[in-house]
């Protein structure tokens, strides 16, 4: 006989009168003078289950506790008049038990699993099989798989080829740190875990694969954030002879099917673009939040010359002014504006001009310097009109823009302009092809291989910092889901490129090796791009913290509280490896 004919959440008026066989977890026994009730849950829902008290199947559901593991069979009876619960699916009906057995006994448990709220995410870490008990984190397991059926369907439907790329490589050019793993067999050499496939995918190109698309787990060692695990999942791609508008086109309807499949919403398409560097000007960020206005303005012309001294000074000094219009905030008190000047400096602003607009024109500071026509260029630009409150900061110009950007999302959410549910998608395109690092020398933003486009190639060796990419990332609700870009496929712009960033080519052999090499053996035009599936199910699920649709996460200090990881390792283990800790006081 098996275990169970049907799950807990499955029978209904449809099934009464059958001899069913129910197995579960004991979620609630109630006693109620003649009759005794269990609630059997399992993924699928709930079952109510009841006993005459003087039967010894009674007895025995009195003695069960909660989150013990049972099995039923009884026969589906349609529950008496008015005791119906229609907010459930099983709630017409309940199974009148004839025998039932105890599969497994539960210990008292750390952590109530139908209370959503009363446990602290250490807790719901350490004891993650329990929490996947409670509806939130299974709806997000259940929702991360339909997730990946369907991506995973798009592709082979569209002719993507699955390959699985190794995770022992030698290191990626992501730009993280690695997590390195020694070889035993070859002493004093490590395997590094990939931070994602992006050499190998470009080989599959250079075989012929054509069209590649991988769910893998990318490995990073860096600082981990809401939206940032040390090992995540990627929807890896890659195309041959594809442009831009190729990928676009291809991630943009796979985005579609998948929001469509997991939350049957409709996204038009084609998805708004926006060239990078309007991006940062108009919202502050590269990844732009679409959901709301509270665009920022450059008000250089509009300041200059106004006699506003901290403004002047910072136009004097090449810097720059901008501004938000809060429209139809103009009647905040003095104190609700000094908390905003408070909470700009938290978002790492210098100072915050807060000037209301009334039927008379500008209040505040700005109110005697500016005269009519000033007044009115200031409004015409700023698309503002009375009743709203003008914000105004000035300084080196990505400092302000990304401040305000951080402002900006956080205002937008403590004036709740963001209505949920609403899924805002843009492409951020075209961004510079290097940057400088913190020590002060040129390097890719992206990763080596991307290419430059066709109108930048010839500042390579005179402006590289003018040079934009072909690249782009995909952006939605305020956060980056994928990145990628069209590679470079000619080993001479490559040596370009590199000798650029100050590279020689015996360097970068050294560096990406089989790559170059691979590069020089007839490489199709190719491009792709990776999204962060762990992020696209986040926001799919209408969660902000990563960890929530990971079954087995890491803390912030990439811990992993279940099995306890990272761990010492015994001594035998790493003198196989030939590897000694230094000056590390071991804390076991
Ligand atoms: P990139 O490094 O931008 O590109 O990564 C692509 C996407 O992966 C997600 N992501 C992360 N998600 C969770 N935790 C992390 N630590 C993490 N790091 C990145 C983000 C990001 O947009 N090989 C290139 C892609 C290409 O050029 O095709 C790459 O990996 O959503």
């Amino acid at each position: 006989m098996s275990y169970r004919t049907h799950t807990c959440g499955e029978l209904t008026v449809r099934n009464i009168g059958e001899r069913v066989t129910l197995a579960g977890w004991t979620a609630r026994v109630r006693d109620l003078g003649g009759l005794v009730f269990v609630d059997l849950r399992d993924r699928y829902g709930k079952t109510q289950i009841v006993a005459l008290m003087s039967s010894p199947t009674a007895e025995f559901f009195k003695s069960l506790h909660n989150e013990d593991v049972m099995q039923v069979i009884g026969t589906v009876q349609a529950r008496p008049t008015g005791m119906a619960n229609r907010q459930m699916p099983t709630g017409e009906i309940e199974v009148a038990a004839e025998s039932a057995a105890l599969l497994s006994q539960a210990a008292p448990l750390p952590l109530g699993v139908e209370d959503e709220e009363e446990a602290s995410e250490e807790v719901r870490l350490r004891y993650r099989y329990l929490d996947m008990r409670r509806p939130r984190l299974m709806n997000n397991l259940l929702l991360r798989h339909k997730a990946l059926q369907s991506v995973r369907r798009f592709h082979d439907e569209q002719g993507f080829v699955e390959v699985e790329t190794p995770f022992l490589i030698r290191s990626t050019p992501e730009g993280a740190r690695d997590y390195i793993v020694p070889s035993r067999v070859q002493p004093g050499c490590c395997y590094a875990l990939p931070q994602s496939p992006q050499l190998y995918k470009q080989a599959l190109m250079v075989g012929g694969v054509d069209r590649y698309c991988q769910i893998t787990r990318c490995f990073r060692d860096e600082d981990l954030r809401r939206d940032r695990q040390p090992e995540f999942t990627q929807i890896d791609l890659e195309m041959a002879f594809v442009d831009e508008e190729d990928v676009f086109a291809h991630t943009e309807r796979m985005m579609q099917r998948l929001v469509k499949d997991t939350l049957s919403l409709d996204i038009d398409l084609p998805l708004p673009r926006l060239n990078y560097f309007d991006a940062l000007a108009r919202f502050g960020s590269d990844a732009p939040d679409l959901r709301f206005g509270l665009e920022i303005s450059r008000l250089d012309a509009q300041f200059r010359g106004a006699g506003f001294r901290a403004f002047d000074e910072a136009l004097a000094n090449d810097f720059s002014v901008f501004g938000i219009n809060a429209a139809g905030k103009g009647e905040l008190s003095r104190r609700e504006r000094v908390e905003l000047e408070e909470r700009a400096k938290s978002e790492g602003l210098p100072g915050l001009l807060t000037v209301p607009v009334s039927s008379q024109g500008l209040g505040g500071a700005l109110g005697k310097l500016f005269d009519a026509t000033r007044t009115a260029e200031l409004l015409r630009v700023m698309e503002s009109k009375p009743g709203d409150l003008l914000l105004f900061a000035a300084g080196e110009e990505r400092s302000i823009l990304t401040g305000l950007g951080r402002l900006r999302r956080r205002l937008a959410e403590q004036w709740r302009l963001i209505s949920k549910g609403e899924y805002k998608f843009c492409w951020v395109i075209n961004p510079p092809l290097f940057e400088v690092s913190a020590d002060g020398e040129l390097t890719p933003a992206h990763h080596p291989f991307t290419s430059p486009i066709a109108a930048d190639i010839d500042k390579l060796e005179t402006e590289p910092l003018k040079v934009c990419a072909k690249a782009y990332d995909l952006a939605l609700n305020g956060f980056e889901l994928g990145s990628g870009s069209i590679r470079i496929h000619s080993p001479r712009l490559q040596e370009r490129v590199f000798k650029a960033i100050g590279i020689n080519i015996e360097e970068a052999r050294h560096r990406f090796g089989f790559l170059l090499e691979a590069l020089g053996y007839g490489a199709p035009p190719h491009g792709g791009i990776a999204l962060g599936f762990d992020r696209i199910v986040m926001l799919l699920a209408g969660e902000t913290n990563i960890r929530e649709v990971i079954a087995f996460p890491k803390t912030n200090v990439a811990s992993s509280l279940m099995d306890g990881a990272p761990t010492p390792v015994d001594d035998q283990q790493m003198a196989e490896l030939g590897v000694k800790w230094i000056n590390i006081s071991k804390n076991t």
